[in-house]
């Protein structure tokens, strides 16, 4: 192994979850621990500086360096669920006003709703297959709701909003809820499915705005600069301090399904290409020849015997993220750090070095390694089985530890 890998303990967290220092407002596959962005900032007494996270998801590490004192954060990520979910955790809204808002959108939805008769004259949504996926009930309900959320001018609090009204569409459509891909519940389970969509979203708004009031708002004070965009990372030269981040550990089809997670939720909220969204996410294209060079090429020579494609799909995914740390390494400081948090899937049962791959492409683009450490992967809220052969049932412990890997730009 060329770069060192320590087993260290204090990164474990046994029992604690995500919920215990940061609630999250809204469920997101992968999740990082902030407790893991704040002990390594706090560790490489990283406290101020530009932040990003090129992959920021629900925006776990911005949590962590508001904690640690960073204020000027910076996010990418091309899922639009993503984006909105960290957007509203981040951007300062006045309490007062969401208070406000809260009472003349309920009182307007109780006043439409005196007539049932108007449910029957609001737009629906363009949803593919909707009716496979939601009652005639569910329908109207969630256009009620909607209707009355874009109504909302002020972009924040409509974001706001928008937020328990995507967990409403999830846990008020026939997905089952304990999955990440779009799976249908069984017909048996469709009979007894009557869920009060007016009760469920006024339950999350609740509990959006509890969490918002009590964890993130008291962190955003005046000088907190958040920037979060709906695209791939866009390099700025020699722009980042310190780049902390939880990249995918695959391609989104045969690992953590980012896109068909949020499929439903992006549809009801306009998203018009949400069907292409796991595509669009790294390794989502097949590349056409494989990797032949460095650490990943052996391991992925070996695949290849078994399964090209596999083999294809797997160099599609690292050409990616080669791609993506070279101008992620471009645009750190000199002196900046480089902590990307990352799991080792196993794919025909060989286990992907992604770490060591991680170390490596830094130090080709003037970083140094520094250390990566070991920990138990067990709060991760993620699958740690697998299909790699992609047939149902048929599952293998993939990854029980991850990797946190730190580098620093020397050049
Ligand atoms: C492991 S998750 C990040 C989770 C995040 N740390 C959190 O706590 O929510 C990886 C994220 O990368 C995003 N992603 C995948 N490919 C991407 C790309 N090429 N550019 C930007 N984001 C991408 C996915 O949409 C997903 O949100």
């Amino acid at each position: 192994m060329k770069y060192p890998i320590v087993r260290n303990t204090k990164y474990d967290y046994v029992g604690q979850s995500y919920a215990s220092s940061f609630p999250n407002l809204h469920k997101y596959p992968a999740t990082m621990l902030p407790q893991i962005g704040i002990d390594i900032l706090k560790e490489f007494n990283i406290s101020n500086g530009k932040l990003l996270d090129p992959y920021c998801g629900s925006g776990s590490s911005f949590a962590s360096a508001l904690e640690c004192g960073l204020t000027d954060l910076y996010g990418f990520d091309i899922n639009p669920l993503a984006v909105l979910i960290s957007k509203v955790k981040f951007t300062k809204i006045s309490i007062n006003q969401l208070l406000d808002t809260k009472k003349s959108f309920r009182d307007n939805i109780f006043e439409f709703l005196k007539n049932e008769e108007n449910l029957k004259t609001l737009k629906t949504t363009n949803i593919t297959n909707i009716e496979f996926w939601f009652s005639q009930q569910v329908i109207e309900n969630l256009n009620l709701l909607k209707h009355f959320i874009y109504e909302i001018k002020d972009e924040n609090i409509r974001n706001f909003f928008l937020v328990p009204f995507s967990e409403t569409v999830r846990e008020c459509s026939y997905t089952r809820n304990n999955e990440f891909k779009l799976y249908r519940m069984k017909s048996e389970d469709i009979l007894n499915f009557n869920p009060d969509v007016v009760g469920v979203y006024f339950k999350k708004l609740e509990d959006t705005l509890f969490n918002y009031i009590n964890f993130y708002f008291p962190k955003l004070e005046k000088d907190v600069s958040v920037d979060i965009q709906y695209s791939k990372f866009q390099p700025t030269k020699n722009y980042f301090d310190v780049v902390l981040t939880s990249p995918p550990y695959g391609d989104s089809r045969t690992t953590v399904a980012y896109g068909q997670f949020s499929t439903l939720s992006n549809e009801w909220t306009g998203i018009d290409y949400a069907r292409k969204i796991d595509g669009m996410l790294m390794g989502g294209t097949k590349a056409k020849t494989n990797i032949s060079k460095g650490i990943i090429a052996d391991y992925i020579s070996q695949i290849n015997k078994e399964d090209n494609k596999r083999a294809l799909e797997v160099s599609s995914f690292y050409n990616d993220l080669d791609s993506s740390i070279k101008k992620v390494a471009d645009s750190t400081k000199k002196g900046g750090k480089s902590i990307y948090v990352v799991g080792n899937r196993t794919v025909k049962n060989i286990q992907l070095p992604t770490d060591q791959f991680i170390a490596e492409k830094f130090e080709e683009n003037g970083f140094k390694h520094l250390k990566t450490y070991e920990r138990l992967l067990s709060s991760k809220a993620m699958p740690s089985k697998n299909s790699p052969t992609n047939k149902t049932g048929k599952t293998v412990n993939t990854m029980l530890y991850e990797y946190i890997v730190i580098c620093e730009k020397i050049k």
